[in-house]
């Protein structure tokens, strides 16, 4: 067994793995993950319908052939809003499904690693399954490398000095909370900004910070895309995409 194998360790029986697997490049895998990948006896992911899923994607160079793999597409995503009683009702009922079939599969004895993009804790969908399935199993969480920590190396930004802090804000929210949350940041992250790029955009002026903020499409993977947020034209980006907003504090 190599010095890497014995360091990523082993898959154990009838329990539930959270895999994080990065931003989008396979290289930004922790040696746990790419372990787990390789060895656990259900590799099981999200996708979007009619996608492969991102997370899946990504661990492809590490999946052979006959796997047991089992893809959980989410009935809606961005096209419902996310506080609809329609998105609600159709991914409760999604989740509640999805960890019926996980948990019979864990009572088998089997391991089974449910790969998210990222990191698993960090808005991740592996959340609803750790939530209805911890108490009942053994779940392991693997850390990722998150998004926005794959984005802002890309983007060659070093993000917080000194004593500044960090506010991490969801695109989705109403504009004038963005402006008002950006106003009391020294640096921001904004997720989600996909169907929202519009009036993040104008929240990020009207918080006098557009000279500042970089716009990151697909970070680290393949058609990444990094431009100033001041000359993003486009009002809808895709749904991998942020934008990013160094702070200012103490350089020595
Ligand atoms: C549901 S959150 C998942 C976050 C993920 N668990 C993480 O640790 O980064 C999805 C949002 O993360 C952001 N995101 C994650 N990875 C990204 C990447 N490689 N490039 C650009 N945006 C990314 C986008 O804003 C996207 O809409």
């Amino acid at each position: 067994m190599s010095v890497l194998d014995t360091l990523a360790g082993a898959a154990s029986t009838g329990t539930l793995y959270g895999i994080g697997v990065g931003p989008g490049d396979a290289r930004y895998l922790t040696l746990r993950a790419a372990g787990l990948v390789r060895t656990v006896d259900v590799v099981a992911y999200f996708a979007k319908a009619g996608q492969t899923g991102n997370a899946r994607r990504i661990v492809s160079p590490l999946i052979g052939e006959g796997r047991d793999e089992r893809r959980y597409e989410y009935p809606v995503t961005d096209e419902v809003p996310a506080g609809s009683l329609e998105y609600g009702q159709k991914i409760g009922a999604f989740y509640g499904r999805m960890a019926a079939e996980l948990a019979a599969l864990l009572r088998d004895g089997r391991s089974v690693g449910l790969l998210a993009e990222g990191d698993p804790f960090f808005y991740g969908s592996f959340m609803h399954m750790w939530r209805r399935l911890a108490p009942d199993f053994p779940v392991e969480v693997v850390p990722g490398v998150t998004g926005m920590s794959g984005c802002w190396t890309r983007a060659n930004l070093p993000m917080t000095w000194g004593d500044d802090s960090l506010a991490v804000l969801p695109g989705t929210l109403g504009e004038q909370a963005l402006v008002e949350r950006l106003r009391l940041a020294d640096a921001a992250v904004i997720m989600k900004v996909g169907r929202n790029l519009a009036k993040v955009r104008r929240a990020v002026e009207a918080a006098g910070l557009l000279a500042r903020a970089v716009y990151v499409e697909r970070g680290t993977m393949e058609n990444e895309r990094i431009l100033p947020l001041a000359d993003c034209e486009a009002s809808i980006g895709p749904y991998f995409a942020m934008v990013l907003i160094p702070g200012e504090g103490r350089r020595l």
